[in-house]
C-alpha cells in the first residue's frame, strides 16, 4: 500500500525550509573568504551573475521534477526516462557522502557556541584551541553525536511538524541576527576600508587564468551554497504543494541564499581585516578562518564575547537547517527503497552518518596521517562530492531535460496554475547549450590549472 506522500503546508513554508537548505556554513565561513581571496567585487558579480542564469535554471528543474514525479531522487529520475535511471542513484550518494563530515563540522559549531555562551571566549582565542580541539577524538565525537542526534530529531517529526516548524522559526531568527551583528561590525572604527576591500573589484594581478579559476570557484560555491545536483531540491520539491509557483520560489530562495551570504561577508571580512591591521592574507586561512581567526577578531571587539556567542548561534542555526535537507534526502531515499516507515529510515541513516561521520572526526586525530591522493579523509570527501560527482549529475541532468525529455516536461509543471513562464528563454538557452558547456569545462579545468 502506498502511503499519501507528505507536504509542505503552505508556500512560506516550503520557501524557508528550501532557503534553509540552501543557507548554511557554505554561506557563513566559505563564501566571504571565496570573495577575498578571488578580487572582492569581481568574485561577487561573477557569483550574482550564475545565480541568477544557472542557479536559477538548476534549481528549478530540480524542484520542478520532484514535484511533477513526487518521488524522492532515485525514483524520480527513472520516471523522467529510464535510461536516466542511473543518475538517481549517483545524486543520492552526495547526500550521503556529505552528510556525515556536515554533521562533523556541525559539531565544531556547537563546541563554540558552547565555549561562547558560558563565557570562556578567552580560550577560543589560545593558537592551539582549534587544533587541539579536533585532534583529539573524545570532545569531537561527542559535539558531533549531539548535533548529528539534533538534526535527526527534526527529521523524525516529519515534513509539516519537523522542517517546516523549524524554518519558520529558525530562519527568521537567522535574518535578525545576521542584520544585528552585520550593523554592530560595520560601525567599528577602519571598517570602511574591509568594506571597500570586500566590495570594490581588486584587478590587480588579475590574469586570465585566475578568472578562470575566479569562474570555477563561483560554480563550485554556487551548487553548494544552492544545494543542487544532490537530489535535495528534488526531494523538497516533491513535497511542494501543486498549488504553489515554482519560478517565484526559486526567485525567493536564491535571492535568501545569495544576501545571507553578502550579508556574512560584511560582517567577516571588515572585522578580519581591521583585525589584522589590513593584512589580506588573514583571510585566506581557510577552514581555519572560522575557528582560529574570528575567535581572536571577536575578543579583540569591545562587547566581543557578547558578538562572538550571537554569531556561532547564528551558524549553528544555519548549519542545522542544511544538514537536516541533507539528511531528510537520505531518509526519503531509503524509506522509498526499503519501504521503511519515517522513524526505521531515519534510525538507519543516523547509523549510516555516525560510522562515517567517525572516519571524519579521526582523519583529524588518530588517523590524520591517513591521506587519499594527498588529502585529508575529510578534503577528501569534499573533493569528490563537489568538483566530480556534482558537475556530472550537472551535466546529465541538463541533457536529460535538454534533449531527452525535453524543456516542456518542466515547464508544464511550471504553469500548471495557469501562470506563465516568465524566463522561459533564458531557461532553455541555459538547460540546451550554457549549463552542460560550463560543466564540461569545470569538470576539465582541473586537468589544466592546478585550482
Ligand atoms: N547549502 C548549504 C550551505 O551553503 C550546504 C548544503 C550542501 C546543504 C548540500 C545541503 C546540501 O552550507
Amino acid at each position: 500500500m502506498e502511503e499519501k506522500r507528505e507536504s509542505f503546508g503552505s508556500k512560506i513554508g516550503f520557501i524557508l525550509a528550501a532557503a534553509g537548505s540552501a543557507v548554511g556554513l557554505g554561506n557563513i565561513w566559505r563564501f566571504p573568504y571565496l570573495a577575498a581571496k578571488y578580487g572582492g567585487g569581481i568574485f561577487i558579480l561573477t557569483y550574482i551573475i550564475l545565480v541568477v542564469t544557472f542557479g536559477f535554471s538548476l534549481m528549478v528543474t530540480e524542484i520542478s521534477l520532484g514535484r511533477r514525479t513526487g518521488k524522492s531522487v532515485i525514483g524520480a529520475y527513472r520516471s523522467a526516462d529510464r535510461r536516466f535511471g542511473f543518475l538517481g542513484p549517483v545524486a543520492a550518494l552526495v547526500p550521503f557522502i556529505i552528510t556525515p563530515y556536515y554533521c562533523v563540522i556541525g559539531g565544531w559549531v556547537l563546541k563554540y557556541l558552547v565555549t561562547f555562551v558560558t563565557g570562556r571566549s578567552q580560550a577560543a582565542t589560545d593558537d592551539g584551541f582549534f587544533g587541539g580541539f579536533i585532534s583529539h577524538a573524545q570532545q569531537p565525537t561527542v559535539f558531533f553525536v549531539i548535533y548529528a542526534g539534533l538534526t535527526a530529531f527534526i527529521v523524525i517529526f516529519g515534513v509539516k511538524k519537523g522542517i517546516e516548524s523549524m524554518s519558520k522559526i529558525l530562519m527568521p531568527l537567522l535574518v535578525i541576527l545576521s542584520v544585528g551583528i552585520a550593523v554592530y561590525t560595520l560601525t567599528l572604527p577602519g571598517a570602511g576600508t574591509g568594506v571597500k576591500y570586500y566590495l570594490l573589484p581588486n584587478f590587480e594581478g588579475f590574469t586570465l587564468s585566475k578568472f578562470l579559476k575566479t569562474i570555477v570557484a563561483a560554480m563550485g560555491q554556487l551548487f553548494y551554497s544552492m544545494s543542487l545536483a544532490m537530489g535535495i531540491m528534488v526531494t523538497y520539491g516533491s513535497y511542494m504543494r501543486k498549488q504553489d509557483s515554482i519560478e517565484g520560489s526559486v526567485r525567493q530562495v536564491s535571492l535568501f541564499d545569495t544576501l545571507i551570504a553578502l550579508i556574512a561577508g560584511l560582517i567577516i571580512v571588515p572585522s578580519v581585516f581591521i583585525f589584522s591591521g589590513g593584512d589580506a592574507d588573514a583571510l585566506n586561512a581557510g577552514p581555519g578562518l572560522m575557528f582560529v581567526t574570528l575567535p581572536k577578531v571577536f575578543e579583540s571587539m569591545k562587547g566581543g564575547h557578547i558578538v562572538g556567542a550571537a554569531f556561532f548561534v547564528l551558524v549553528a542555526f544555519a548549519a542545522l537547517t542544511s544538514s537536516v535537507s541533507l539528511l531528510e534526502t537520505m531518509v526519503s531515499i531509503v524509506s522509498e527503497k526499503f519501504g521503511l516507515k519515517r522513524t526505521g529510515s531515519t534510525a538507519v541513516c543516523i547509523v549510516i552518518v555516525f560510522v562515517m561521520g567517525m572516519l571524519s572526526v579521526l582523519g583529524y586525530g588518530a588517523w590524520s596521517s591517513v591521506e587519499i591522493f594527498g588529502c585529508q579523509i575529510l578534503d577528501f570527501f569534499a573533493f569528490i562530492s563537489n568538483n566530480i560527482m556534482m558537475p556530472i549529475v550537472a551535466l546529465l541532468t541538463c541533457i536529460l531535460i535538454g534533449y531527452v525529455v525535453k524543456p516542456r516536461y518542466i515547464e508544464d509543471e511550471l504553469t500548471l496554475n495557469g501562470e506563465k513562464f516568465r524566463s522561459k528563454g533564458l531557461y532553455e538557452l541555459m538547460t540546451k547549450v550554457v549549463c552542460p558547456v560550463f560543466m564540461i569545462i569545470i569538470l576539465l579545468t582541473p586537468f589544466f590549472v592546478s585550482l
